[in-house]
């Protein structure tokens, strides 16, 4: 399977040159194909951090151990938060698990020689091998992560990356000291060595879906539906921003600002209570977050760790497979302010807002590569090109500020909604990022999520 796997990366890395050729470089970003799926493969790795153990408010600052971690998906396998950044409309957010073990289906992702030409539309896929951090061009050239033009790829291809792999970890070591500095754990786009990223996926525009597999559907085993969002209701999630102290949760110092607190109903202000969304379009530079309804409190399924005093503490959602949906408008905001006509859905590892997720970089386990995942982020403002990227240490010797990603981009949906699922296979180290069709009911059977499985994984356009 690996082996399979990773020769087709190298195949599809070879086009990563002729891709980026036609790449547009904008604001500080370049942008290549649109795409219906990102596909991370090889993702997880032995590694550490640097976890926060106390806050002092006496010295405003925080003291911080190593935590290691291993294993398939690490550490995006630890316990998640979603959030969210206007302008944007939340029509539905679900959270499913397996019903009953791993029910996910094998594939063989590019078993090229079997193509079904059922698919009525094109399915742009592009692929992301998460090993080593490197730096290209536009035209997919390795160069240092100090060049201005670089953005920052995961690749062990041969054909694209040989010797500079070790240049390239050495220059980021320096990128990642200057960037460290400014510690704030959102998506910020155009930031050095932050920028989004290329040339590693190849868009493959293919009419054609590899459907070639192990089926294990005779299992039947699906999927449940543990957390629920739609308009006015919220099940078994909570909505939080970072109201802290103004609306009676949370809490507020001068060390560490405004805490985390329950949101209102608006989307924007502090609530005393835990409160379901309503319909809203949030601004530009609001933001929420949604963890899930068990209160860090309940340890049976395991410890939140440390989280900052007198802050509703609720956990994120955890486990090496998962899969979140998502249903979302970003409507263009004429906001020219910080973050203006930015939205943004990204996901952290949830112990960075229960610390500190703006402010000091010892309070937050973010800088030291806790995990981020930037699901579908525009860069740059008034932009319609949402991006993903993961953010850890993967690859980047420890660093976290590195990682890799794709130019290829989802489209904004200004007007209609996107729907979405992002699906993480624990059983073979994927993450699919993937545009869908359908309803996100209470369960959902395998064979649908294999469904989606299937399309991003429809690699099969090589010809
Ligand atoms: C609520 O969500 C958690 C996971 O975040 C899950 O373990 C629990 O079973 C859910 N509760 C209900 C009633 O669905």
């Amino acid at each position: 399977m690996k082996f399979i796997s990773q020769a087709c990366a190298a195949a599809l890395l070879s086009l990563a040159p002729l891709v980026a050729a036609s790449c547009d470089y904008v604001g500080g970003n370049y942008y290549c194909s649109e795409t219906d799926a990102v596909i991370y493969q090889n993702v997880g790795y032995s590694g550490s951090y640097q976890d926060v153990t106390s806050m002092d408010e006496s010295s405003c600052s925080c003291s911080q151990e190593s935590v290691s971690f291993e294993g398939s998906m690490s550490p995006l396998n630890e316990e998640l938060s979603v959030h969210f950044r206007g302008p944007l409309e939340l029509l539905q957010f679900g959270v499913y698990y397996p019903s009953s073990g791993n029910s996910l289906k094998k594939r063989e992702d590019c078993d090229v020689a079997t193509r079904h030409h059922d698919h009525k539309r094109d399915v742009a896929v592009a692929i992301v091998h998460v090993t080593s951090t490197m730096y290209v061009d536009g035209n997919g050239d390795p160069v240092a992560s100090t060049n201005p033009s670089a953005t920052a790829i995961y690749t062990t291809s041969s054909t694209l990356a040989p010797a500079s792999t070790t240049t390239s970890a050495t220059a980021d070591d320096e990128a990642s000291t200057s960037v460290s500095s400014s510690a704030a754990a959102s998506s910020e786009g155009s930031s050095s060595s932050a920028s989004v990223s290329s040339g590693s996926s190849a868009s493959t525009s293919s009419s054609s879906a590899s459907t070639s597999s192990t089926s294990s559907s005779g299992t039947g085993s699906g999927w449940n539906r543990v957390s629920y969002y739609t308009p006015g209701s919220a099940n078994n999630l909570t909505f939080m921003n970072h109201q802290g102290g103004t609306a009676g949760s949370g809490t507020w110092s001068s060390c560490f600002g405004n805490s985390i607190s329950y949101c209102a109903a608006d989307g924007v202000s502090g609530a005393g209570s835990p409160q379901a969304l309503d319909q809203v379009t949030v601004p530009s530079n609001k933001e929420y977050m949604i963890f899930s309804g068990v209160k860090c409190s309940d340890t049976s399924s395991g410890s939140c760790g440390y989280y900052r005093d007198d802050i509703p503490a609720y956990h994120g959602f955890g486990g090496d497979t998962k899969m979140f949906v998502f249903e979302f408008s970003m409507p263009h905001d004429d906001s020219s302010s910080y973050n203006g006509d930015m939205p943004a859905i990204w996901m952290l590892n949830a112990k960075i807002p229960r610390t500190l997720q703006y402010g000091n970089s010892d309070c937050s386990c973010w800088g030291t590569g806790c995990g981020e995942l930037d699901l579908f982020e525009i860069l740059s403002s008034g932009s319609e090109k949402l991006i993903t990227h993961l953010h850890d240490g993967q690859g980047d010797n420890g660093n976290s500020q590195g990682g890799g990603g794709t130019q290829d981009y989802f489209e904004r949906p200004t007007s209609g909604t996107l729907k979405a699922a992002v699906i993480f296979d624990g059983s073979d180290q994927t993450l699919h990022v993937v545009k869908v069709d359908g309803d996100f009911s209470s369960t959902l059977s395998a064979s649908t999520v294999n469904k989606w499985l299937k399309e991003s994984a429809s690699v099969a356009n090589l010809s």
